[in-house]
């Protein structure tokens, strides 16, 4: 940021100094890591320091209009006559614009999304989604167990303090994947819950095995009360798409170890190459009563990712399956106290899960523009994964969806002793080099957790084609460098 308590440190009063900025990376925890890089990029912006590039590249963080994305015309549209209904009279717009932004408005209070919503979202919107999750997946969907929320992120937190209780060896564990996305460490922490960590196989291409799951629910079983398991599909930082098979056993797991599913969808447009997104609710569902009847589960989506990149907007939803009545009631009184998710976000998600149909003015543009982010971004994954496999020490998986990459990267014992001279992690004195060095900003692979040993960094594929090619080419280059300079 800008502004902030940054401005009292001595790293931003004094100009650019690494060793300090060391120190304060290290104070800070690993969950707002990317929180770290954005200090840096501000100090080197605003102190204007000498540095051999032009430009700082930000590839740490997955958030694609940031990057140079457009907007959905036809979400903007919308969203432009939702704000200023005055609008509705303007022949710029198209009709179903209009028409979408009437309906929206009608449901809103007062006509305005500027009023406050019904706690858990906007009925006609819960519809909504309801209608997309059944066409999405062949199964029905109860709006009643649709709940909005301020991004995933909103909803991931309310549903896990929902559910962590307990005191001592009966505290609650949620078993989380190892790479994991920092927001559900850092949520386990706040909530004094149990972090369980069960490790991805990188390889056999992040995969999730059942025998690495078994192993660590019984092993937690010994000093606390397993009751969650996490999954994110396509994988964030690792980028793999589960198979059908592999969710389905994961499905048979949690129902032989009575565990609540949480199922992390929010790149679930996001699957390239020969790669299928199946839905957990999907699944559980072709799997029979038995399993659909049973199996608690919660799956989350997001206005923020996919082809919309609307992360600014904070739009998002949670469905709950096989929840107890009690549970939900206590669920419903949750998400009262915040009073409502933003509702513009609210209504943009309404237009994700509702997007122009093809009788529609707006659905050829809608389209091509929809198809173009997806066919670069699977492009990109591509080129990602071939050039750094060319580089020797680079171990890269294929990208099989969500956005990012997470190669793994050899480094010579020489490095590995200088980083832990100045206290630090091998990874992350890897990157804090490429960012002095090539003004690159990548997620050391220590941020996201990583087996003992081994190292990665996590990239996004997000930077625009021709400035991805150069990045690629920088830390090839730079890779090279670094090795060679230890190992002399
Ligand atoms: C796996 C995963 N879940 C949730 C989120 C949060 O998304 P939102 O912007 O909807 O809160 C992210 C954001 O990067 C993510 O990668």
């Amino acid at each position: 940021p800008a502004t902030g308590p940054w401005q009292e440190s001595s790293v931003y009063r004094s100009g650019i100094n690494l060793n300090e900025i060391y120190v304060l990376l290290t104070m800070i925890n690993n969950c707002i890591i990317s929180v770290c890089y954005n200090v840096i990029v501000s100090v080197f912006i605003f102190q204007g320091a000498k540095k051999p590039f032009n430009e700082v590249i930000r590839a740490n963080i997955g958030d694609a209009q940031a990057m140079g994305q457009k907007p959905i015309t036809f979400f903007r549209q919308v969203m432009a006559l939702c704000s200023y209904p005055e609008l509705l009279e303007d022949d710029k717009f198209p009709d179903d614009a209009k028409q979408r932004a009437r309906r929206i408005l009608k449901a809103c209070g007062g006509s305005s999304i500027g009023a406050y919503s019904a706690s858990q979202g906007i009925e006609c919107i819960r519809q909504d989604v309801s209608r997309y999750i059944e066409k999405r997946d062949g199964f029905a969907s109860n709006p009643d167990n649709i709940y909005l929320s301020t991004g995933a992120s909103d909803a991931i937190v309310t549903i896990l303090k929902l559910l962590v209780a307990g005191e001592g060896s009966n505290r609650t564990g949620v078993l989380i994947s190892i790479p994991q996305y920092p927001l559900y460490s850092a949520t386990l922490a706040d909530l004094g819950a149990v972090q369980v960590n069960y490790y991805l196989n990188e390889d056999s291409c992040w995969s999730l095995d059942i025998p690495e799951l078994k192993r660590a629910v019984t092993e937690a079983r010994q000093h606390c009360n397993p009751r969650v398991l996490c999954i994110i599909n396509p994988g964030n930082p690792t980028g793999q798409v589960q198979s059908k098979e592999c969710i389905k056993n994961v499905i048979r797991f949690a129902k032989e170890e009575r565990l609540f599913l949480m199922a992390d969808e929010v790149y679930q447009d996001n699957v390239y190459r020969d790669n299928e997104f199946h839905s957990f609710k999907k699944v559980l569902f072709e799997m029979g009563s038995e399993f659909s009847s049973t199996v608690e589960l919660a799956s989350f989506h997001s206005t923020s990712k996919c082809y919309m990149g609307e992360c600014g907007f904070r739009g998002g939803y949670v469905e709950v399956i096989n929840l107890d009545p009690g549970v939900k009631a206590q669920l419903t009184k949750l998400v009262s106290v915040r009073l409502c998710a933003p509702v513009p976000g609210q209504a943009l998600l309404d237009l994700v899960v509702n997007p122009p149909q093809p009788d529609e003015p707006s659905h050829a543009t809608f389209m091509k523009e929809r198809t173009t982010v997806l066919a670069n971004l699977a492009e990109k994954a591509k080129l990602t994964e071939e050039i750094f496999n060319t580089v020797p020490g680079i171990k890269c998986n294929p990208v099989q969806g969500a956005m990012y990459t997470f190669p793994q990267i050899k480094l010579p014992q020489k490095a590995i002793n200088k980083a832990k001279e100045a206290g630090q992690e091998p990874d992350m004195y890897y990157c804090m080099r490429l960012l002095e060095e090539e003004g690159i900003c990548l997620v050391p692979g220590s941020g996201f957790g990583q087996r003992k040993g081994t190292f990665h960094f996590r990239m996004t594929i997000l930077p625009p084609t021709e400035k991805l090619k150069i990045v690629l080419k920088k830390i090839s280059d730079f890779h090279v460098r670094f090795t060679k300079e230890f190992s002399e």
